[in-house]
């Protein structure tokens, strides 16, 4: 065989690719725009939050699968006009696959990876759904149809290999048998590079033999899925095909490796993000992928003539079989695939800068000979050298001496050993194609059954998954669970699966279900407890997360699409069921909030995610249990705007009563971290060590995922209003601490007090009709807490302890409480004396339109209270806490031109009101020199404004109650039960409250009309005006 020389090797550079797809539904709901536009092979993104931002990028190729396409008659996505922009999987193949193919079928080293964010259409592109077949199987198609179209000229064998990188470790996916407990081995050998050591290779005829074989291996990797409590997002597929032509006439042997990678979802890489948690993510869950990304870096750095020390290829699994992919003896292609929603830019950008970073790498790819070619090459060419010797020295008539005794022993020892390995290799073939044989027959028998008897069909997060594994229900009677004691159990496996689980009975045509005791089922979304008759497209959820479609017998099935029971509908239909809802009208509507949606479908994702942390905590006895919460839902910012929502994990710890709030993120983390402790526990039950103390379970208290140490807790807040300090009016109030669901957690006494300087209380003779007289003048008061009642958080568990918290105005810390311990109506008798020296119109109108968020957090055993720092504070020498004090931020020249337009509004105004004043008072003296009333006008001013401010004062106490109100009626939900009667009671009560509140709210405003009335007329008839 004809190596070339690896001198004359060409220089290429990966090739990079970018596609993006269509819209999907979650961000058709959304109402998403699309921020991806493509010229020629340049592509931009938009910055959805900066108009101004835009960035622009070139690949060698970009392809718009984004619009302008129709579905036609079979199935197939194409263009909606001859020639339209939308590209199509034929036109993909034609672009990458096909010059794939043509490197491989020259004798180089091909592959092919899709890169990008989960759901971005990495699987599409590559592997297809349905008709719309992706490059892989458009590749095999096309390779088979190339070699029997040059039959004559060369003889070809294709090897196929199929395998998964999870957590670092290998799973072979045409392995038929149990899988190697922490995966195969990937061995390096100087010829070879890196390779999986024991890696099935399947000799194939046939593009339906391949295509049968990749259905083979999605099984394989959705059961391990399930087997792992895996989410197949985060682990990569890699398909080996293994091209050999023989070209005899030639005596040329060629042989090229082509790897094609569906790489993990990308933003699993970063998935921890800006929030920090104890525990580092599970570094084997990112490190193929963070590797692969160092590589490619190392790489793009080396080709622009960086100095570059160290490829870190050896630090993954990934890195290491993909080496001369990247860098080395490969032709390179990659793909990009993008979301086009703004929703999803930051993923997208990040995206297009690995690929960027990517089409910089350059490869050097030689056509390559096989190590077993060339040895046998290499004895035969020996063995016809030492024939020649032989037959020389038979012309010289040296026969029979030792030497050509050696030879010739020689000479049948090279033999032997070309046979040897002949015929280890073709045994090899034989029995890896027997093994296939039988796995195929299983896969017809599925087929036929399928067109007999109802069955149930799995459902993954993972699209290219579902619907992969069937299990039939014949008629009779089915055991379903862990256990495959007898012939008449079904056997699968997954979190919350008891051994004995549910049976199914299958008789005159008609399918019932019947949970085993202890058992969770849950058909359509409810969770069922006796016999339940099953339908055909019902949903079933068994355990905490194995989710199946039951399908009936083929006269119930029509021609129903079923593609729509996909995993979010059952996750939906469970959230829904759990009162987590979006009406179907709001739904794709316009109005609907985005960040709703957002909160609802994290909910539904993050569902599954509980029930399985659930389950295991559960199973390794680590007693804490996990709860999702929507942060807050009922709760507003100082201003009493609804604050953003969130999704939040409760953590309780079922002995101890302990608490922790996850975040959305940290959560995510934990969950990868939980499923390793319980994949290790479940591998060292398996090697028979589950009586003594497990390792996995008996994880030091810092390596330990379920755990944490304890922090002080945000209970809820309370809204006091500060308006009346505007006039000068103290103000004494019971709030209600809301949480964040709006359930009361505590009743809190707080007062407003205005003071003098020295912090004695001003009366009422001092409270100001019109706020902008206190601007420029000094302010003091007295924020007092008084005693908190009904704590909540310490009825429930009374060795708790609780602190309030608050931020005012520009002050840079919040304020603390002392904590106190363990009483449900604790006295806090906390008093902080503020002042502004010179009230500014800024501190006037926050005054004037905020709240003071007074917040109640609560302390458990064991962790440390929250302080104030008193240093970053600005005080004086009585202790007074200044507030105010802060210069107003520079302007610029038009912000004071319009300040100074401001002020000359407001001079105007006040220079007007002067004149009125100037006049009034000059009337009254007349009045008064004329004798009609001797009235005095010094005093008539303070009297009147007594008056008015008193009832200002009414007013704004009346007004806190109907704020409450109008909060409780906010928080008012039916109940999470609520069948029709329970509906029409919630809206009698909800009408009620309605009713309540506009008429407190009317009484209000008339009594406030009839107090200012009166003043007035009393004003005027003092003033002699009305006689
Ligand atoms: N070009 C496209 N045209 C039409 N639909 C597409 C396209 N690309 C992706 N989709 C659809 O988007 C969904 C998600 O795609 P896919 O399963 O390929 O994502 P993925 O990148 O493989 O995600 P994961 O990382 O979770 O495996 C699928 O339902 C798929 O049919
Ligand atoms: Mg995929």
């Amino acid at each position: 065989m004809r190596a070339k020389d690896p001198n004359k090797h060409s220089n290429d550079c990966v090739k990079v690719a970018v596609r993006v797809r269509p819209f999907n539904k979650r961000e058709r709901d959304a109402g998403s725009r699309c921020i991806i536009s493509m010229v020629s092979t340049s592509i931009s993104i938009q910055d959805p939050r900066d108009s101004q931002n835009q960035r622009s990028f070139s690949f060698d190729y970009t392809y718009w699968s984004h619009s302008g396409f129709i579905r036609d008659y079979s199935g197939l996505y194409v263009p909606e006009e001859l020639g339209g922009r939308y590209a199509d999987q034929d036109r993909v193949f034609q672009d990458l696959g096909q010059g794939i193919l043509e490197n491989a079928l020259q004798g180089y080293n091909s592959t092919l990876l899709a890169y990008g964010q989960t759901g971005s259409g990495k699987s599409y592109s590559m592997m297809g759904y349905g008709p719309n077949k992706g490059l892989v199987p458009k590749l095999c198609d096309r390779l088979f149809q190339a070699f029997g179209e040059t039959q004559d000229s060369r003889q070809c064998q294709v090897f196929f290999s199929m395998l998964e990188i999870y957590n670092e470790q290998v799973v072979d996916l045409l392995s038929r048998g149990s899988r190697t407990p922490g995966g195969l081995r990937v061995r390096e050998e100087q010829q070879r590079g890196f390779y999986v050591e024991g890696l099935r290779k399947i000799p194939c005829e046939s593009a339906t033999q391949v295509e049968q074989l990749m259905e083979q291996g999605t099984r394989t990797r959705t059961t391990a899925a399930t087997h792992m409590n895996a989410n197949s997002s985060r682990s990569h597929m890699l398909i080996i095909l293994q091209l050999k032509q023989i070209f005899s006439k030639e005596s040329i042997t060629k042989q090229s490796n082509v790897n094609l990678v569906d790489l993990a979802g990308s933003e699993r890489q970063r998935s921890s993000g800006s929030e920090a948690d104890r525990l580092k993510e599970g570094t084997a869950i990112n490190l193929s992928l963070t590797t692969l990304g160092n590589v490619i870096s190392a790489l793009a750095d080396l080709a622009v003539g960086k100095k570059v020390v160290h490829i870190p290829y050896r630090d993954s699994v990934l890195t290491k079989l993909l080496q001369s992919a990247l860098g080395g003896n490969s032709r390179t292609v990659m793909i990009a695939t993008l979301s086009p929603a703004d929703i999803c830019y930051d993923e997208s950008l990040s995206t297009l800068r690995y690929a960027e970073r990517a089409k910089r790498i350059q490869n050097r790819a030689v056509v390559n000979e096989s190590p077993t070619e060339r040895i046998i090459k290499e004895l035969k060419a020996e063995n016809a050298r030492l024939l020649q010797r032989l037959s020389r020295m038979d012309h010289e008539g040296r026969r029979g001496s030792d030497e050509t005794k050696e030879l010739r022993q020689l000479l049948t020892h090279n033999e032997l050993q070309i046979r040897a390995i002949q015929t280890l290799w073709e045994q090899h073939l034989q029995e890896a194609l027997k093994d296939w044989e039988q796995q195929y027959a299983n896969i017809t028998q599925e087929r036929r059954m399928m067109q007999m008897h109802p069955y149930i069909l799995n459902i993954n997060e993972d699209a290219q998954l579902s619907g992969v594994v069937k299990l039939f229900i014949q008629e009779g009677e089915w055991e379903i669970g862990l256990s495959d004691s007898s012939s008449r159990s079904i056997s699968i496996k997954g979190l919350g699966i008891q051994d004995r689980h549910a049976i199914f009975r299958n008789e005159l045509r008609h399918v019932t279900l019947t949970p085993l005791a202890g058992a969770k089922v849950i058909v359509n979304g409810s969770a069922i407890s006796q016999t339940t008759e099953l339908q055909h497209l019902d949903r079933l959820i068994l355990g905490s997360n194995c989710t199946y479609l039951f399908i009936g017998y083929p006269s119930e099935r029509g021609g129903d699409d079923w593609s729509r029971y996909d995993y979010e509908y059952f996750q939906s239909e469970l959230a829904a069921a759990e009162g987590i809802c979006l009406g179907e009208s709001s739904v794709g509507s316009a109005q609907t909030d985005p960040s709703l949606l957002a909160v609802f479908y994290d909910y539904i994702k993050l569902m599954p995610m509980v029930a399985e942390a659930n389950q295991m905590s559960k199973e390794l006895g680590k007693g804490v249990d996990f709860k999702l919460e929507i942060k807050n839902l009922a709760l507003s910012d100082p201003k009493g705007h609804d604050l953003q929502k969130d999704i939040v994990v409760k953590v309780t710890s079922l002995a101890s009563k302990q608490v922790w709030i996850w975040s959305k993120t940290k959560f995510v983390n934990r969950k990868f971290l939980m499923e390793d402790v319980y994949q290790r526990y479940q591998s060292e039950q398996s090697d028979g060590r589950g009586a003594q103390g497990l390792l996995a379970v008996a994880l030091p208290r810092d390596k330990d995922p379920f755990w944490d140490p304890v922090e002080p807790l945000l209970l809820g807040t309370a809204h006091l209003w500060l308006q009346s300090l505007a006039f000068r009016i103290p103000l004494e109030e019971q709030l209600e601490v809301l949480g964040s669901e709006g359930t009361e957690e505590a009743i809190l006494q707080a007062q407003l007090v205005p003071c003098t300087s020295t912090g004695i209380p001003l009366g009422e003779d001092d409270i100001l009709i019109d706020p902008s007289e206190a601007l420029g003048r000094r302010l003091d008061f007295h924020l007092v807490l008084d005693q908190c009642c009904g704590v909540r958080w310490i009825r429930e568990v009374h060795n708790r302890g609780v602190q309030i918290g608050f931020r005012l105005f520009d002050c840079s810390q919040p304020f603390y409480t002392p904590t106190v311990w363990h009483n449900v109506n604790p006295l806090l008798d906390h008093r902080v004396h503020f002042a502004s020296l010179h009230t500014s119109q800024r501190l006037l109108d926050y005054l004037q339109s905020s709240a003071v968020v007074l917040e109640l957090w609560g302390l458990q055993e064991g962790c440390s209270e929250l302080r104030c720092s008193i240093e970053a504070l600005k005080m004086t020498a009585e202790g007074i806490t200044l507030i105010d004090q802060n210069s107003p931020p520079q302007a610029t020249p038009v912000d004071s031109m319009r300040a100074l337009q401001e002020d000359l509004e407001e001079l105007k105004s006040i220079n007007a009101s002067l004149k009125k004043e100037n006049n009034n008072l000059r009337e009254q003296l007349n009045s008064a020199r004329s004798g009609l009333e001797g009235v005095r006008s010094r005093s008539l001013r303070p009297s009147c404004d007594a008056e008015f401010a008193r009832a200002l004062k009414v007013f704004y106490h009346s007004m806190t109650s109907v704020r409450g109100q109008l909060q409780r009626l906010r928080r008012h939900r039916p109940s999470e039960e609520s069948d029709l009667l329970g509906l029409r009671l919630f809206v009698d009560e909800q009408s009620r409250l309605l009713r309540d509140f506009s008429e407190q709210l009317e009484l209000i405003v008339f009594t406030l009309k009839q107090d200012v009335a009166a003043i007035v007329r009393r004003k005027r008839e003092r003033s002699g005006v009305w006689s």
